[in-house]
C-alpha cells in the first residue's frame, strides 16, 4: 500500500485526477471503476478541467461504478447513475453506452449483479479503481462483516451508512436500505486501486485501513492484500495514523525515483 499525505482534500484531488490522467494518456481504452459520494467530486472537477484542456479524451475509455441503491430508477436525482451523468459523463467526450452503474431497479437484482460481474470479465476487468471510504470503514457498499472474497451481490446497508448519507435525501423523500455493490473480491481484482479520504471523520477508518489488522470489520483493510493500491490522504485524515513521518518520507524517496527512472 502507498501512503500519500497531502495538506488539503485540494491536493488530494489534484493527486488523484493526475494519476488518471496519465493513465488513460498511456491506455486511451482504460476500463475505470468510479465512485461517488462527497470525496470524488473535486476529483472529477479536476478530470472535467483536463479534458477541456486536451490533456486527456474519455473517447474510448469505459467505466464501472461501485454500486447504486437498490429500488430507485437511474433518473431519479440520488442514484449514483444520475450523480455520474451530472458530476462527470455529461462534462466529458465519454460514450454513455460504455458507461455502467448496476441497475438499481433490476425486476430481477440478484441476475443484475451476475450479469454486472460478466460485463467487467467481458471487458477484461477494471484497471484502475477508485475509492472513497466510509467512517465505517466500507469500501463500495461492503459493510463492516462483508466477506473479503464477495462479488457484485445486493448488500443490506448498515445503520451509522444510512445515517451518513441521509444528507443527500430530503427529509420526506424515502432513502434506500439497500443497494447493489461490487463485492471486495471484485475490487481486489482491480489492476490498480485509488483511494481518496479526506477530514478528520475519516481518521479512524483510515487507520483501520493501513495499519490495523485484515479483518472484516474493517472492509478497506483488504486493500493490504492489494499488489498496487494507492492511499491518498490529507492531513486530517491521516492524523490517526502512527508514523506519519515515515509515510511522507517514503512518498519523497519515490518521487525522486519516478523523476530519476522517468515513471
Ligand atoms: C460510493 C461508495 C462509498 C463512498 C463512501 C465515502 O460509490 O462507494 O463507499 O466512497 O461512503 O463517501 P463520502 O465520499 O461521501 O464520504
Amino acid at each position: 500500500m502507498k501512503i500519500v499525505i497531502l495538506k488539503n482534500s485540494d491536493e488530494v484531488a489534484a493527486y488523484g485526477a493526475d494519476i488518471f490522467v496519465r493513465f488513460i494518456s498511456k491506455k486511451p481504452a482504460a476500463v475505470l471503476g468510479l465512485a461517488t459520494g462527497s470525496t470524488p467530486v473535486a476529483l472529477y472537477k479536476q478530470l472535467i478541467s483536463a479534458y477541456e484542456q486536451n490533456r486527456v479524451s474519455f473517447k474510448a475509455v469505459s467505466t464501472f461504478n461501485l454500486d447504486e441503491y437498490l429500488g430507485i430508477a437511474a433518473e431519479h436525482p440520488q442514484s449514483y447513475r444520475y450523480f455520474m451523468n451530472h458530476q462527470l459523463f455529461n462534462h466529458i467526450d465519454i460514450d454513455k453506452q460504455n458507461t455502467q452503474v448496476p441497475q438499481g431497479d433490476a425486476e430481477d437484482p440478484f441476475a443484475a449483479c451476475e450479469r454486472y460481474e460478466s460485463a467487467i470479465k467481458k471487458k477484461g476487468g477494471i484497471d484502475i479503481q477508485l475509492l472513497g471510504i466510509g467512517r465505517n470503514g466500507h469500501i463500495g457498499f461492503n459493510e463492516p462483516s462483508s466477506s473479503l472474497m464477495s462479488r457484485t451481490r445486493v448488500k443490506t446497508l448498515t445503520r451509522a451508512t444510512i445515517d451518513d448519507n441521509a444528507r443527500f435525501f430530503s427529509a420526506d423523500e424515502y432513502q434506500p436500505h439497500l443497494s447493489l455493490t461490487m463485492g471486495i473480491g471484485t475490487i481486489l481484482e482491480s489492476k490498480k486501486v485509488v483511494l481518496l479520504a479526506t477530514g478528520e471523520s475519516k481518521a479512524d477508518a483510515v487507520k483501520a485501513m493501513v495499519e490495523g489488522p485484515l479483518t472484516a470489520s474493517c472492509p478497506a483493510s483488504a486493500l493490504q492484500m492489494h499488489q498496487d493500491a494507492v492511499v491518498i490522504v490529507d492531513d486530517a485524515a491521516a492524523s490517526k495514523l502512527l508514523d506519519v513521518d515515515f509515510y511522507k518520507h517514503i512518498e519523497m524517496e519515490n518521487r525522486k525515483l519516478n523523476e530519476r527512472f522517468d515513471r
